[in-house]
């Protein structure tokens, strides 16, 4: 038997956008808990890929303006709603995922084990009244020199983390598994 409790966590499990956060601040011991979760990810050959650099108060706004420098097209709009998401977070943590230099896995599989971490994030973020969700634009590829990332390394997206007000919403958008699944037996 599998353990009714994990399965009802991951079940729980979704994303929580800006616009359900309150503008409170989460302090940075239980960011560390989330990203000591993050930490135990699976890794092939234990190459521990994953990188957090991890934005709050005024730095928070520092990366900001830096993607605004980078997006100077960006419509009124735009700026307006990457302004609102970033003041109603608490913490920005920038995915990044650092690349064996002796390449002894391939580059999908730091991005994969990259992304369980993430994952890990999200449901350490189950049944509290902290939520967030991974933010994938194409700008993060522009983020290397103020992110100080090495040639090796890259950021992967944006993690929006911050605190709701609201009651969690049962994540129910999926497919059937039955339409996955195809069994040899
Ligand atoms: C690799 C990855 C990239 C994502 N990028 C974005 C994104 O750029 N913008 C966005 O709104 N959501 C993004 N998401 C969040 C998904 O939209 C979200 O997980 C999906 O809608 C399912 O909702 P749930 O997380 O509540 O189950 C991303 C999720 C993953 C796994």
């Amino acid at each position: 038997m599998i353990n009714k409790e994990v399965s009802r966590i991951i079940q729980s499990r979704h994303s929580v956008y800006p616009l359900d956060f309150n503008g409170c601040e989460i302090e940075d011991d239980i960011v560390l808990q989330i990203l000591k979760n993050a930490n135990h990810a699976p890794t092939h050959r234990l190459t521990q890929p994953w990188l957090f650099k991890i934005f709050s108060k005024s730095s928070k706004m520092k990366l900001m303006s830096e993607i605004s420098k980078l997006n100077d097209d960006f419509t009124v709009e735009k700026k307006a709603q990457l302004e609102y998401n970033f003041n109603q977070s608490s913490h920005i943590i920038c995915v990044c995922m650092h690349r064996n230099l002796q390449n002894i896995v391939p580059e999908w599989e730091e991005i994969a084990a990259t992304a369980m971490s993430v994952q890990n994030i999200w449901i350490s973020c189950v049944d509290s009244n902290i939520g967030g969700y991974w933010s994938t634009p194409k700008y993060v590829d522009q983020l290397n020199n103020f992110l100080s990332l090495k040639k090796n390394e890259r950021c992967l997206g944006l993690f929006y983390l911050g605190v709701r007000d609201s009651k969690p919403k049962r994540n129910v958008r999926r497919k059937d598994i039955d339409e996955k699944i195809e069994w040899f037996r």
